[in-house]
């Protein structure tokens, strides 16, 4: 996915003149000074993103062409793009109109967790039009950023299922009776495998495919029940024909088809690590996201993989144990934990640790409704990630967080505040982050090892 280096070398000679270089217009007239360096840099990592879910809560296209910037400017270069789920559908698609026209918004949303959660009684909603989405892809090859964009099938998908209630499992639910959800977590309507649902679904990804040029296209395959599939008679009669052997079955049946289609139009599958159950499609790059196993399998397997384990790219995830942290998600991960990933675990050999194409950190926006509320989460943290992004493997020249630290007291805080970013001070929340009403509590259990 990289290109020449001019634009990382940009973005480098951008840090030389000081923090002002990164306003959207000079404060002042003259020339720019930049010390005399000598720099020799290569990112580590071909694949460098960011995935931003722009289905939980909705960002309108300021928004993303700003990430697109401050990508940009960590020298990132994916956007993916989480267009779809439960809550919301956010691309439009010509052919099935009541995808937006339904799908994109829930008539209310749920603050908080368990016991102490609330209603916000207000719609949520908003969808791109394709001249929005080509214009991000347009601003983001600009900034030699690539945008993969996901629908994600066959779970996540109760938006589109509201819209189309014949995508459901109609012998087992009323599906005419859902609506986009307005509660968070892994939800039970998942697509049927039928026929006419694969067929309106390669017609979706049709128009996917006219507007976003990236080789990858993301079909999600992440947390998909099966219970009912196991009570529908048509699932069971559908595992039958296609001679399968089980649910995990059906659902690999349905990513393999999908590798398939997209390989027969130049492009590749990229998948959640789900899509190994039940047996992997050939073509598949696999987003390891429960952790390294999904991703270590993959990459033995021979597949190309891009690491993104919850316990240290999930920025959703809340910063510290201070109680005062925003409504959070999960357990605390620290900037440095974010900044001690190492994507390549030791057990893999120089050919398996190839496939390791790339790094991602993903911000799932259940708990951000604002551009505001995003940079909260994001930032400092997407700086840690950054580096681990584009450094060198530790142990060859060693990440060192102290170093991280002083770096960004020096410089990046005053550029990250030169962008207008307004970033999780080391100090702790910023007032405007605590919701009278609205206690954040950390998710039960214990955390996966860091
Ligand atoms: C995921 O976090 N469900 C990929």
């Amino acid at each position: 996915m990289d290109r020449p280096g001019c634009c990382g070398g940009a973005q480098t000679l951008r840090q030389l003149p000081g923090p002002d270089a990164f306003r959207r217009a000079p404060l002042r007239h003259g020339p720019l000074r930049v010390p005399p360096v000598r720099i020799v840099d290569a990112p580590r990592f071909a694949w460098r993103g960011m995935m931003l879910d722009v289905a939980r809560h909705f960002m309108p296209k300021d928004g993303v062409l700003r990430y697109l910037d401050l990508l940009a400017a960590h020298k990132l270069n994916v956007l993916h793009l989480h267009l779809t789920d439960d809550q919301g559908w956010r691309m439009p698609v010509e052919r099935y109109p009541r995808l937006t026209e339904v799908g994109s918004w829930r008539a209310r949303t749920r603050q908080g967790f368990g016991g102490d959660a609330r209603w916000e009684e207000r719609p949520h909603g908003g969808h791109y039009t394709r001249d929005d989405l080509r214009e991000i892809v347009a601003y983001a090859a600009a900034r030699h950023i690539t945008v993969v964009p996901e629908i994600d099938l066959p779970g996540h998908s109760q938006a589109a299922i509201a819209a189309h209630p014949r995508l459901g499992n109609t012998d087992v639910v009323d599906t005419s009776a859902l609506r986009p959800w307005d509660r968070w977590g892994i939800n039970p309507n998942v697509l049927n495998v039928s026929e006419a649902t694969v067929e309106f679904y390669e017609n979706v990804l049709t128009e996917v495919l006219e507007i976003f040029p990236s080789e990858w296209i993301h079909v999600g395959g992440d947390e998909c029940p099966k219970e009912q599939w196991r009570a529908s008679p048509a699932a069971q009669r559908r595992i039958r024909e296609l001679g399968l052997a089980d649910e995990d079955e059906l659902q690999s049946w349905l990513i393999r088809h999908f590798d398939r289609w997209l390989a027969e139009r130049g492009r590749r599958l990229v998948g959640w690590d789900e899509i190994l159950e039940g047996g992997s499609a050939p073509g598949a790059t696999v987003m390891s996201w429960r952790g390294y196993e999904g991703g270590l399998a993959a990459a033995r397997a021979g597949h190309d993989v891009v690491m993104c384990p919850q316990q240290h790219t999930y920025l959703d995830w809340r910063q510290s144990e201070d109680p005062d942290e925003p409504v959070p998600i999960a357990h605390a991960r620290t900037l440095r934990d974010v900044h001690r990933f190492e994507p390549v675990p030791e057990s893999l050999t120089d050919a398996e640790a190839a496939r390791i194409i790339g790094v991602q950190a993903n911000v799932w926006t259940e708990t951000m409704d604002s551009a505001r509320a995003v940079d909260y989460m994001v930032f400092p943290r997407l700086a840690a990630f950054a580096e681990v992004a584009w450094s060198p493997r530790p142990g060859t020249v060693e990440r060192d967080f102290g170093d991280f630290g002083r770096r960004m007291e020096a410089a990046h805080h005053a550029r990250l505040d030169a962008l207008g970013v307004e970033y999780r001070p080391p100090s702790g929340p910023r007032p405007w982050q605590r919701r009278p009403g609205v206690p954040g509590r950390p998710r039960d259990g214990a955390p996966p090892a860091r």
